[in-house]
């Protein structure tokens, strides 16, 4: 076997508020995230997803526990985060969005152009390169984050609930486009949704959270052959399943 991706141990992180409360986010998390392995994490609201991707991507501390990603202490740059809101530069085109993060590693431009313009082709945007993101649609403008993200070809991409804001047909054909960059950069995936129909849609394995503060309720392997039958019984039931570990933390 060789070494887990990501390793996370006895993770805590409990915040101090200005006014000097502590509000316990994430209690006692360990698990761990295979290489090229697409790990869902679902929970309720506020119960800490955020917070774990924000200290897997090393831009928040914990307060207790460690994260190791390919067997070091996780640092800034390390895993790439990709946000629920767009959070594109709405002054830079969709290329020289693209090209934010090689530049911010001082890669030389006439190289920066041509990983960017790749991966404007793997998104799937050639013909947008020149545009600004009021230009395009929601989902375009996701796409351009991934782009963005990917272009400074990081261990570990981390994506908080990308598309949420998306509408239902939307969100459909960007899980598939997901499942095909996926595939094609053989990337190591953390995806955080409150969906359930997306996470078993995507997922090779589904780590679900409890309420505030978050722990692991359960890790269940999602078996079902890609491309995934929504209406097929085998997805119906594991939607059941996985539905009914969140409820059960909603009514607590
Ligand atoms: N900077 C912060 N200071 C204080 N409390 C915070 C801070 N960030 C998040 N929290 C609290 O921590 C809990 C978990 O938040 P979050 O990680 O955003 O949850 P989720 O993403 O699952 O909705 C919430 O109760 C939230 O209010
Ligand atoms: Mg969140």
């Amino acid at each position: 076997m060789s070494q887990p991706k990501v390793v996370v141990e006895n993770l805590s992180k409990t915040y101090i508020t200005k006014d000097g409360t502590q509000v316990e986010a994430l209690e006692n998390i360990t698990f761990h995230v295979n290489e090229q392995e697409l790990l869902c994490i679902i929970g309720p609201n506020g119960c800490g997803k955020t917070t774990l991707l924000r200290l897997i991507a090393g831009i928040d501390t914990p307060t207790r526990g460690r994260i190791l990603i390919d067997n070091q202490e996780t640092k800034p740059g390390r895993a790439a985060l990709i946000f629920q809101e767009f959070s594109l530069f709405p002054w830079r085109t969709v290329l020289d969005n693209i090209k934010f993060g090689l530049e911010i590693l001082n890669v030389p431009t006439q190289e920066s152009h041509k990983i960017a313009q790749n991966y404007v082709k793997l998104v799937g945007l050639e013909g947008f390169e020149q545009k600004f993101p009021h230009e395009l649609s929601e989902g375009m403008k996701q796409k351009v984050a991934i782009a963005r993200a990917l272009a400074v070809n990081p261990p570990v991409l981390l994506l908080d609930e990308p598309f949420a804001f998306l509408d239902a047909q939307t969100r459909n054909r960007m899980q598939e486009e997901l499942l095909r960059i996926w595939e094609q950069e053989k990337k190591t995936m953390i995806f955080v949704s409150h969906n359930v129909d997306e996470a078993v849609y995507l997922a090779d394995r589904i780590l679900a959270l409890t309420a505030r503060p978050g722990k692991v309720k359960t890790v269940c392997e999602v078996a079902l052959r890609r491309p995934r039958q929504r209406t097929s019984q085998p997805f119906i039931r594991k939607r059941e399943e996985m539905l009914k570990t969140l409820i059960e933390e909603l009514d607590t």
